[in-house]
């Protein structure tokens, strides 16, 4: 057992009281991969932004779990090293069962996603439930999730949301004693979202009204890339084959920080802009066959999107 005390890392509740106090959002990026540690890293240093590393299944698969706890506590040293100690929270996203949470626990993470919104309501709550009592005994953080959103995510995918239902919000956090809670409230998973003309709208009503029953209570928004057109536009000048979509529009996400929103999870974008900057080196330069290469200019892109974000869309800068 690694306790994530021991990397330097920290867990989500401290950051969540904060971030709700002070209206913005902590930064939910995902990663896999040693370039996409240093592009989050980096932009969260230059813009003294805490963090959420975040790992999904299938990259967990991918990269490893004893690398990704190296890479996590090398997160912790470099962020140092660039001269600013921001908190760090290693979290699993998406984790869907308990053996699964448990064994991102036992490797170092610091916050553990249990995602039982595909699940009858009452299975749910005993999930949840189940993995909180085991989380809480080290001191980890538990996300859980009520309401379905639209969109791909790992094995599961849906075709249409099912919001979160208010009135279910109180009952589910009581029962389970989880730390923040995950709500469909219009946005979805994956890089196709919308079709272009059609007009994403989170749904701020309900957001409000789940607020007013557990006020105070941390929110979590997946589903937030906003799939920028000009990195969209950028990837298909390069050979790329994307449809066109739109994603959630940045000013509606703003406004959800400002609320109990408290942390707001992004992936598809950051593999958008690595996709760009990767397929034009691959045109403009094709003798080149360094990886350093390719993944040095899309690393330089990631950083910038993330800054981008911090500043722009989660407000999470100079809270470090
Ligand atoms: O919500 C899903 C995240 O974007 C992770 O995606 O399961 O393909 O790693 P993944
Ligand atoms: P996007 O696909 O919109 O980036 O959402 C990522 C996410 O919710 C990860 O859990
Ligand atoms: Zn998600």
């Amino acid at each position: 057992m690694i306790s994530y005390k021991n990397l330097g890392l920290v867990n989500s509740s401290a950051l969540f009281a904060k971030s709700i106090q002070g209206g913005y959002a902590i930064p939910a990026f995902n990663f896999n991969n040693m370039e996409q540690m240093q592009a989050i890293i980096g932009a969260c240093v230059e813009t003294k932004s805490p963090v959420i590393l975040q790992v999904s299944s299938g990259a967990r698969k991918y990269a490893n779990q004893t690398l990704l706890r190296y890479m996590a506590q090398g997160a912790v040293e470099y962020a140092k090293e660039l001269g600013c100690a921001i908190p760090i929270v290693l979290h699993l996203d998406h984790g869907d069962t308990f053996e699964l949470c448990k064994s991102c626990i036992e490797y170092g993470f610091s916050s553990v996603m249990i995602d039982g919104s595909h699940l009858p309501y009452d299975e749910n709550v005993a999930l949840t439930k189940k993995v909180v009592e085991y989380a809480h005994q080290f001191d980890v953080t538990v996300e859980g999730e009520l309401g379905v959103l639209a969109g791909v995510e790992d094995e599961v995918s849906a075709a249409h949301h099912t919001y979160t239902e208010p009135d279910q919000v109180e009952d589910f956090v009581k029962k389970t004693g989880v730390d923040s809670l995950a709500i469909s409230i219009g946005t979805s998973h994956g890089a196709f979202k919308f079709k272009p003309g059609q007009k994403p709208q989170i749904r701020l009503d309900i957001l409000a009204e789940i607020e007013r029953r557990i006020p105070g209570f941390p929110i979590v928004l997946h589903g937030s890339s906003s799939v920028p057109q000009d990195i969209v536009a950028e990837i298909n000048q390069y050979g790329g084959k994307l449809k066109d979509s739109i994603g959630i529009p940045e000013d509606q996400l703003r406004a959800a920080a400002k609320s109990a929103v408290c942390k707001i999870n992004i992936d598809s974008d950051g593999r958008l802009a690595m996709t760009a900057a990767i397929r034009k080196v691959f045109v403009e330069k094709p003798e080149e066959f360094d990886p350093r290469k390719y993944l040095g200019p899309a690393r330089d892109k990631l950083k910038e999107l993330y800054r981008h974000k911090i500043l722009h869309v989660l407000g999470s800068n100079d809270q470090a």
